[in-house]
C-alpha cells in the first residue's frame, strides 16, 4: 500500500444480525444503530479493491439495514453503507486493472461498508468511471440506476402502461423519464399533493394522490382506459394491495420496497386464480446474480451515458460530512426529494 494511513474514521454498526421487525426505514437517531469508531484502514485480499472515499449515498437499504430489516444479517463493528464513489488505491490479486482508476462502488458481503474514509469491496462490484459524471452522481450509480433499467425493462415486456408507487423517491424519478423516453406510460402513485405537477412536467401520464379520498376510484377509472399490468411497489401497504385488485387480469404486483410500516392483508385471492394476477418481488441482487455479464455491461453503458449528458440527475437534499451524521443523519433523511450525501 503506498501512502495510505493506518487507521480511518467510520461509522461502524452497534448491532448484529436481524431485528426480527419491518418497520421500514425511518430513524429517530442514528445512535441507535451506529457510532463512530477510528479502525484499521482494511488490506484487500483476492478480488477486493481497497477504495479512498470521495461520496457515499444514503439509501433506504441502508437504512432498513442498520436497523436490522434488510436482505443481509448486521455485523457489530463493521462500518455501514452500500454504496458510493472514490479511488482504488489498494487492490488484492487479480485486481489491479482497477488501481488508480475512480470508480462507483457496491459493498458487497465480506467488504467494509461506504460511510467511512475508506471502503472495501469486490472489484466485479466496481464501475470506472467516465470523466464526465460527478462524483454525486457516481455515489448513486448502482442501486437506484440499475434497479430502474432491469424494472422499466421487464414492465416494458409486459404492455406500454405500468403503474409505480413513492413515485417522487429518486428511483421513482428515474423511472419516470426513462420511461417517458421509451413511450412508455406511467401511473405515478404519491402521497402529497405537491408533487403532483413537478412529476406531469418530468412526464408521468397520470399522478394520483394515495390520500385522496376517492384515490380508489380515481385508479379504477386510470387503470380501465390504461389497462397497466406491471404494478413496480416500493411501499407494499394495504393501499398497493387496493392497487393491485383494480388493475386488470394477469396484472403484477412487484414490490421491491417496504416503505410502508403496516403490512398489507389480502382481501382478492380469487384474482390470483381466476385472474391470473400475480405477487412477487424484485431484489436488484438477484438481478445481478442472473444476468449475464454483457447485458449488465450494456446497462451500466446506459446508465451513464443518461447520468453523462443530462437525462438522469441526483437531487441532494443534505450533505453531510462523516463527523457530523451521528447528530444529522435522522433529520437530514426526513427530507423530501433527494438523496443524503455523506463525505469524508
Ligand atoms: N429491491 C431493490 O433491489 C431495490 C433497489 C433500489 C431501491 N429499492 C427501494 O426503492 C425505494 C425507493 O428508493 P430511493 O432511494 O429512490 O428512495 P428516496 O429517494 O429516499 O425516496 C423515498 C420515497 O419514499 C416515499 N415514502 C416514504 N415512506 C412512505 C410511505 N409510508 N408511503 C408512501 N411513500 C413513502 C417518500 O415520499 P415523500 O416524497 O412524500 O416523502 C419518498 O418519495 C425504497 O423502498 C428502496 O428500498 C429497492
Amino acid at each position: 500500500m503506498a501512502n495510505l494511513p493506518d487507521t480511518m474514521r467510520a461509522l461502524v454498526q452497534l448491532q448484529d444480525g436481524y431485528s426480527g421487525k419491518s418497520e421500514g426505514p425511518a430513524i429517530s437517531d442514528a445512535a441507535l444503530y451506529l457510532e463512530e469508531a477510528r479502525l484499521p484502514v482494511p488490506t484487500p485480499a483476492k478480488g477486493q479493491v481497497l477504495i479512498k472515499l470521495r461520496v457515499a449515498s444514503v439509501n433506504p437499504s441502508d437504512l432498513h439495514f442498520i436497523k436490522g430489516e434488510y436482505g443481509q444479517p448486521r455485523q457489530k463493528g463493521v462500518p455501514a453503507g452500500f454504496e458510493g464513489c472514490g479511488d482504488v488505491v489498494s487492490t488484492g490479486d487479480g485486481a489491479e486493472a482497477l488501481l488508480g482508476k475512480r470508480v462507483a462502488f457496491a459493498v458487497t458481503l465480506g467488504g467494509s461498508g461506504a460511510w467511512a474514509e475508506y471502503a472495501l469491496t469486490d472489484a466485479i462490484a466496481c464501475i470506472p468511471l467516465r470523466a464526465d459524471i460527478s462524483d454525486i452522481d457516481g455515489s448513486a450509480q448502482i442501486v437506484n440506476p440499475l434497479t430502474a433499467m432491469a424494472m422499466v425493462d421487464i414492465a416494458a415486456k409486459e404492455g406500454d402502461a405500468f403503474v409505480i408507487s413513492a413515485a417522487t423517491s429518486q428511483l421513482g424519478k428515474l423511472m419516470i423519464s426513462l420511461a417517458k423516453d421509451m413511450n412508455l406510460k406511467v401511473i405515478a402513485l404519491v402521497r402529497r399533493s405537491n408533487a403532483v405537477a413537478p412529476l406531469k412536467a418530468l412526464g408521468a401520464t397520470e399522478v394520483l394522490v394515495t390520500t385522496d379520498p376517492d384515490f380508489a376510484d380515481q385508479f379504477a377509472i386510470v387503470s380501465r382506459a390504461l389497462k397497466p399490468r406491471v404494478f413496480l411497489d416500493a411501499v407494499s401497504d394495504q393501499i398497493c394491495e387496493t392497487v393491485f385488485t383494480l388493475m386488470p387480469n394477469k396484472a403484477r404486483w412487484i414490490s421491491y420496497g417496504k416503505l410502508g410500516t403496516e403490512a398489507p392483508r389480502l382481501t382478492q385471492m380469487g384474482q390470483l386464480i381466476f385472474m391470473g394476477k400475480r405477487i412477487e418481488g424484485f431484489w436488484l441482487t438477484n438481478w445481478m446474480r442472473s444476468t449475464p455479464p454483457a447485458d449488465q455491461a450494456r446497462v451500466v453503458g446506459e446508465v451513464q451515458a443518461r447520468f453523462a449528458d443530462g437525462r438522469w440527475h441526483t437531487d441532494i437534499a443534505k450533505t453531510l460530512t462523516l463527523s457530523e451524521v451521528m447528530k444529522g443523519l435522522a433529520d437530514a433523511t426526513k427530507i423530501p426529494d433527494g438523496k443524503v450525501i455523506i463525505t469524508p
